[in-house]
């Protein structure tokens, strides 16, 4: 148990250091981001429903999965070959160019919406699931400066993956296991809902 805590204060001491240090250049990002452009969207608005949306995302949580790729603490057989090549200035730089793009497109499934708002603004107190908005926020645009990610606009598909993979323990690279914590006490209808629900939220 004390190493589990020791570990998640040091991916905690990670995570602000990365974001102290997020200063990259978009344009020199725009230039190395061909290779991404086949699956993220030229502009970081992916058509394919399980490549996640990269547009308008919080630069210092890019950074963080890009590094979090390279060290191998998440976990992706293809970006794990993507983030092979580049060097840390490029990370920072790519960073930096999706950040600066405006995300788009998206809407909610009408017969989700009911449940799914009330789990992104409510939670599940009977569960303890707490709500979404309380980290990423009334309109799912995060909190950058907290590495609390955009959740607006996001591919429902990607979404139910990234929880079930948290569920699972698949993706444990939140620092302090916050959404591991929480996925943990979802169902799969809570996760389809909400998936839903900030797919179209904005
Ligand atoms: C062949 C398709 C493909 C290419 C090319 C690709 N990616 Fe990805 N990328 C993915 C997939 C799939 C995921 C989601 C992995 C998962 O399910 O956790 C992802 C996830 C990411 C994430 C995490 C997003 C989030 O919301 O957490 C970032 C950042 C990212 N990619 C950046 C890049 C960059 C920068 C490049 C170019 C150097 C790139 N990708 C090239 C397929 C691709
Ligand atoms: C206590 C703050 C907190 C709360 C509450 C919270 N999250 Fe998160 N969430 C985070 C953090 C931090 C991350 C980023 C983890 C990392 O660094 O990889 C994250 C990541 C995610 C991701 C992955 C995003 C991506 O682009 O890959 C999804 C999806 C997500 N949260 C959904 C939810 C949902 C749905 C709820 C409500 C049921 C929720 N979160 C509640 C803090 C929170």
């Amino acid at each position: 148990m004390k190493k589990i805590w020791f570990i998640a204060a040091a991916v905690a001491a990670i995570g602000a250091y990365g974001s102290a240090q997020a200063a990259g250049d978009a344009a020199a990002g725009k230039a190395k981001s061909a290779t991404c452009a086949a699956c993220h969207g030229a502009d970081g608005n992916s058509a394919a429903p399980n490549f996640p949306k990269l547009a308008g995302q919080g630069e210092s949580y890019l950074l963080k999965q890009l590094k979090d790729f390279k060290s191998g603490a998440r976990k992706d057989p293809t970006m794990t070959g993507m983030v092979a090549p580049l060097n840390e200035q490029d990370m920072e730089n790519l960073a930096a160019y999706f950040a600066s793009q405006k995300v788009s497109g998206g809407e909610a499934d009408p017969k989700l919406v009911a449940e799914g708002q009330k789990v992104y603004r409510g939670g599940n107190p009977a569960t303890g699931v707490p709500a979404c908005i309380g980290c990423h926020g009334p309109t799912g645009a995060g909190n950058p400066a907290a590495h609390f990610p955009q959740l607006s606009h996001q591919h429902a598909a990607y979404v139910v993956k990234q929880l079930k993979d948290f569920r699972d323990g698949k993706r444990s690279n939140d620092a302090g296991q916050m959404m591991r914590n929480i996925a943990s006490r979802m169902t799969d209808k809570e996760i389809a809902a909400v998936a839903s629900y900030v797919q179209g939220l904005h």
